[in-house]
């Protein structure tokens, strides 16, 4: 069963509510995504595994902690989810990135996938899906089939802002599959959009509306 994480960390709601404001133009908005992200990532990452590692500091030989096993991969949906890369990369910064490029039929609200490029061991890392939105969940459970299908196991799922019936769509269509997000809104409209959201991501983070 899957776990939904809601990170409500004052910082996030704080930058979120930058982010939901129409008035908050595309450079801000860019920032913030990228500041939230990171802060995020911080949570998301809490269950890695450490182990135990000999070092010497200036003063004597001790045991320290570090990041034990699998390595990282970031994996965007296209458009949006790239906004979120850097701010994980300022904490992973040795993760490899792949891309998956999904849109949304404005009609059928249906993903539709044009691009696929991951890192060759997917398989072996622990890998992290950014979206900003998750609305119906389609491009969400959709992205994660396809990583499973080219080999990915250990995935995990971070949103900005979710709708309750994306959050179910993904934990009923991948039920291995954690969840995080800053929150989860009220609803989705008639149009598919998340109520209050922020609107269409893509299109306020590249500025094409
Ligand atoms: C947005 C968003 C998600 C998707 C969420 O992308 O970034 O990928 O919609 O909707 P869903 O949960 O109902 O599938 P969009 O299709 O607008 O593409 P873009 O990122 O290129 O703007
Ligand atoms: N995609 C977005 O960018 N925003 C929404 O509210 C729903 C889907």
């Amino acid at each position: 069963m899957s776990k939904v994480t809601q990170i409500a960390h004052p910082l996030i709601l704080h930058k979120l509510a930058f982010i939901r404001d129409k008035n908050t133009g595309s450079k801000d908005f860019r920032e913030l995504v990228e500041e939230v992200a990171m802060l995020m990532a911080y949570e998301v990452t809490r269950d890695f595994q450490l182990e135990e590692v000999e070092i010497e500091t200036p003063i004597c030989k001790t045991k320290c902690k570090m990041l034990a096993g699998k390595k990282v991969a970031i994996v965007p949906i296209l458009r949006a989810g790239l906004g979120m890369v850097d701010g994980v990369l300022k904490l992973i910064p040795a993760a490899k990135v792949g891309h998956i490029g999904l849109y949304r039929d404005e009609k059928t609200l249906k993903p539709v996938e044009y691009f696929c490029k991951l890192p060759q061991d997917i398989g072996d890392r622990e890998v992290i899906v950014t979206d900003p939105m998750l609305a119906t969940g389609g491009s969400a459970a959709d992205a994660i089939t396809l990583l499973k299908k080219k080999g990915a196991k250990n995935i995990r799922l971070m949103c900005l802002i979710a709708a309750p019936e994306g959050v179910k769509a993904v934990m009923d269509a991948h039920p291995d599959v954690d969840i995080y997000v800053g929150s989860v809104d009220e609803k989705l409209n008639e149009s598919g959009y998340i109520v209050p959201g922020l609107g269409d991501a893509g299109d306020r983070l590249f500025g094409t509306k």
